[in-house]
């Protein structure tokens, strides 16, 4: 029986990126492919070797292609140490040394070679800044044709932002390539901070998976959870010692769109000033606006506006909980 969803996970990890793979790797019906990074929680080489890492201690050989270091054009900033520490997991006291390294080609590279190996095949899930996407759009435009979905832990509609009033942090990071991605015309999906901040996990959650599977990769989530939850707690009190699901509901989405209530609209991206990195949606739909931009004929997406929370973390508990971790690939 052929697996439902072949992916390439396009990420910075990054805790929440790391929960949101090994989601992936213990779904049933997920095959990740390869993995392409990108800055944005930490630096583009420390998201190559977490993805290598976290692969490898869950003993996967998974291809990983390194991308970009900086935005399109915003000037660089500085990697959020204090939310998911300096090393991007929680800073770890000690890692054992892992097999691999990482490709030869770019991760733009990577993405343009899989999507021609698969025409039509491919969901590529992007839970990060999105340079890579906006290079392997310039490197092959029909790229939106040759992929069957995409589907973006990025922005939101009605809920404020995470990095300003209106901008979330992975399109705030990259106004310019969001905005490139919003617009390509693909089969696209945003799941955004609407949904994503109703899904709060709290680091007990952690503590038991370390519990019920004995491993070195649950022992590194748990970690990895504690510093971000610590930083969650410290911004949103009410919460507990907790966190936001973020990027793992983009998986989520992927194999239980039906736990989604979405609206479909064009979304631009506000690329400079005071909102720069804002996603807005035209929720109208047929009005013809005189501002440039908003033509008929560009691209929708299909916006997450609800989520079942309870559901979408019992299915995070059940796949996390279930029987897929493999001895860890040293060196
Ligand atoms: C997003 O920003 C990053 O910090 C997280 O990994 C997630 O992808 C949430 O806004
Ligand atoms: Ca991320």
């Amino acid at each position: 029986m052929s697996i439902k969803h072949k992916v390439i996970f396009d990420t910075d990890p990054g805790v929440d990126d790391a929960m949101a793979l090994y989601f992936a790797l213990a779904h049933p019906d997920i095959e990740v492919l390869g993995i392409t990074t990108t800055f944005g929680n930490v630096t583009v080489q420390q998201a190559t070797e977490n993805a290598l890492y976290l692969t490898r201690i869950a003993g996967r050989a998974i291809p990983v292609a390194q991308g970009v270091s900086v935005p399109l054009s915003k000037a660089p900033g500085l990697p959020p140490g204090f939310i998911h520490g300096d090393d991007g997991l929680g800073n770890l006291p000690t890692r054992v040394s892992v097999q691999g390294q990482a490709e030869a080609c770019s991760a733009a590279e990577y993405i343009v070679k899989m999507a021609r190996a698969y025409p039509g095949e491919i969901t590529l899930v992007a839970v990060a800044p999105l340079g890579n996407l906006g290079l392997a759009l310039r490197l092959e435009p029909a790229l939106p044709q040759l992929l069957k979905k995409v589907v973006l832990m990025a922005g939101t509609i009605n809920e404020p932002g995470n990095v300003s009033p209106v901008a979330e942090a992975n399109v705030w990071n990259d106004p310019d390539a969001a905005d490139l991605v919003f617009t390509a015309g693909w089969n696209l999906a945003m799941v955004g901070l609407d949904v994503t901040h109703r899904v709060v996990i709290p680091s007990g959650f952690f503590t038991q998976l370390a519990a019920h599977q004995q491993h070195i990769a649950t022992d590194t989530l748990k970690h990895a959870a504690d510093f971000y939850c610590n930083f969650y707690s410290a911004i949103r009190p009410d919460l507990g010692h907790a966190c936001y699901g973020h990027d793992v509901l983009a998986f989520v989405y992927l194999v239980a769109p039906e736990l989604f209530t979405t609206a479909k609209g064009r979304i631009r991206v506000a690329k400079e000033g005071i909102a720069n990195g804002q996603t807005m949606m035209d929720k109208h739909g047929s009005l013809f606006y005189p501002q440039p931009g908003w033509e008929a004929e560009k691209p929708e997406t299909h916006a997450c506006l609800q989520i079942n929370a309870e559901a979408a973390m019992a299915l995070i508990d059940t796949t996390l909980k279930g029987n897929w971790l493999l001895p860890a690939l040293t060196a």
